[in-house]
């Protein structure tokens, strides 16, 4: 019987030698460990998903709604087997080792298909099968051993729908990509200068004017902008919020909602202009870049603010609550009595202090309703909040600091993990796009963990995120674009042991996916395609 791992030929850089015993295997992220044996195992419409216990009664909607969205075929499901060639589902024992609740295994024989794991993995396994399936509901699929697990506990995938909005059925399709390379959070950057996107009942103005721009900015914004003179707007409704959620989590994704303060804030004060420090009036920003107008930290700023968050913490059931915190101008701060007597009163240094005050009010708030308050790396200055997440955008800086002070961090450095920045060096053949270059291969070659870490302090760190921003990114099918295959890079620098990582393993795999995602109608970048 011929065994071999397939994962450590790409390691060896032998994948090209052995390339027809490793075809069968085009999965994304690499498992952890998989070993092939001989014969196959046939897929037809009658093969039965079994649930002998009814324990996996989400993650088998969700594998066929899977199927059916974009294939039109589902596999029939089962509490008891036929005997042979069946699918099933069985739970990890309790107390069999500390094994990770997203971890798996899978095996796949001449008879039978078993998939084994706590609910998360079992849903893991699924999208391994998935994938394995391609698009088709007649296939063989190779034998093989599966021991799967992830490296990273936060696996994320961000994207921001206030600069251009998507639809309930695009964030699902978003979603559906993440569940397929095994990400476990979505970040949705709910609110920001140019849109309000989800509704608060106490507050009806902030999607009632905060969710409309009057006009959008064409191309780059410059001294001569030019404008399209096109109303633009959406946003989710509390029952929009609480679907996409129940979707979520049926494929054990767990939603930040991002609610921005106290920068960030132009739609919301267009609403509610008496927040701010000068009493307005204010229009939805029309234009991208930084705004000086920001919340004044008086006492009614934060009334509102924590019925808003109290709302969104009714709404998202998961542990963290992200509140922004980039990019806030000073220059209100500086000139407005309030925001100065508060300073003096409270023994403030500078504006920065005051940020951090501001933060710390609201991660007092979040903390006393039982959740995790994230925040980017600006939450930094000044003095970070007892219990606060940061999340590094501006490199790995504030990362690395944070990390230092023993606070979690979730790293998302501009480069490699902006997905808004251009994926090819020729831009002249690219859609117009915030800017940078961050090719496939060094989001690939990303590791999270900073080496200037000492190993006690290696902990902190959760895992990394992709970040989608919205500026140039009018349509969700330049959302694929930009995100795919990016993300799938990213996410077996997240999912896969480091030390079986290989990118010419990986091209050679995507090479195979491709396939699927042709089938599935993505819109992805090809730029790999002519890559070696
Ligand atoms: C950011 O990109 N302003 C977090
Ligand atoms: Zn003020």
């Amino acid at each position: 019987m011929l065994k071999f791992c397939f994962s450590f030929l790409f390691l060896t850089g032998l994948a090209s030698t052995f390339f027809s015993q490793i075809q069968p295997f085009p999965v994304i992220p690499l498992p952890a460990l998989a070993t092939s044996d001989t014969g196959s195992f046939s897929i037809t419409p009658s093969t039965l998903l079994v649930d002998s216990l009814n324990e996996f009664f989400d993650e088998i909607k969700a594998f066929n709604e899977q199927l059916n969205n974009y294939f039109g075929f589902v596999l029939p499901v089962a509490s008891k087997s036929a005997g042979n060639s069946c699918i099933l589902l069985f739970h990890r024992q309790e107390g069999n080792g500390n094994q990770s609740a997203e971890a798996y295994s899978m095996q796949v024989t001449k008879q039978n298909i078993l998939i084994t794991g706590y609910p998360a993995g079992v849903f893991h396994g699924l999208e391994t099968l998935f994938q394995l399936m391609n698009g088709q509901i007649e296939i063989s699929v190779p034998c093989v051993s599966i021991t799967d697990k992830p490296t990273f506990g936060w696996r994320g995938m961000h994207l921001d729908v206030s600069r251009h909005f998507f639809t309930k059925e695009e964030i699902k399709k978003y979603l559906d990509y993440l569940a397929l390379y095994k990400f476990n959070v979505f970040h949705w950057h709910l609110t920001d200068d140019q849109g309000w996107r989800i509704e608060i009942k106490k507050y009806p103005l902030l999607t009632q004017l905060g969710s409309e721009r009057k006009e959008t900015v064409i191309g780059k914004c410059s001294d001569t902008a030019h404008y399209d003179g096109k109303p633009y707007g959406g946003f989710y409704t509390q029952e929009d919020i609480k679907e996409i959620v129940r979707y979520a989590t049926a494929r054990h994704i767990v939603i930040v909602p991002e609610i921005e303060m106290p920068g960030h804030a132009r739609a919301a004060m267009a609403a509610y202009p008496q927040f701010s420090c000068t009493g307005g009036p204010f229009e939805v920003a029309t234009t991208w870049g930084g705004f000086d107008d920001v919340f004044c930290p008086k006492p009614e700023t934060f009334q509102f603010l924590e019925d808003i968050l109290t709302e969104v913490m009714q709404l998202f059931p998961g542990p963290y609550i992200h509140i922004g915190g980039d990019e806030c101008r000073k220059k209100r701060w500086k000139s407005c009595p309030s925001c100065q007597a508060l300073m003096k009163k409270e023994g403030l240094k500078n504006e920065n202090e005051l940020q951090s005050y501001f933060i710390r009010q609201i991660e007092t708030f979040v903390h006393a309703h039982g959740k995790q308050m994230i925040g980017w790396d600006e939450i930094l200055e000044g003095g970070l909040a007892p219990n606060a997440i940061v999340m590094s955008w501006r490199g790995a800086t504030g990362g690395i600091k944070a990390a230092k002070q023993k606070h979690q961090v979730v790293m998302s450095p501009g480069t490699p993990c902006y997905f808004d920045h251009y994926q090819s060096k020729d831009r002249s053949t690219e859609p117009l796009a915030i800017g940078g270059f961050n090719p496939l291969e060094n989001v690939y070659l990303y590791e999270p963990v900073p080496a200037k870490l000492l190993p006690a302090e290696r902990k902190y760190i959760l895992g990394a995120q992709g970040n989608v921003w919205t500026e140039y990114i009018t349509t969700f099918s330049q959302v694929e674009y930009m995100s795919v295959p990016r993300m799938c890079a990213l996410s077996e620098a997240l999912w896969s042991p480091a030390s079986k990582k290989a990118y010419a393993g990986f091209l050679e795999r995507l090479k195979l996916h491709q396939r699927l995602l042709d089938r599935m109608k993505v819109n992805y970048a090809t730029h790999f395609s002519t890559q070696k």
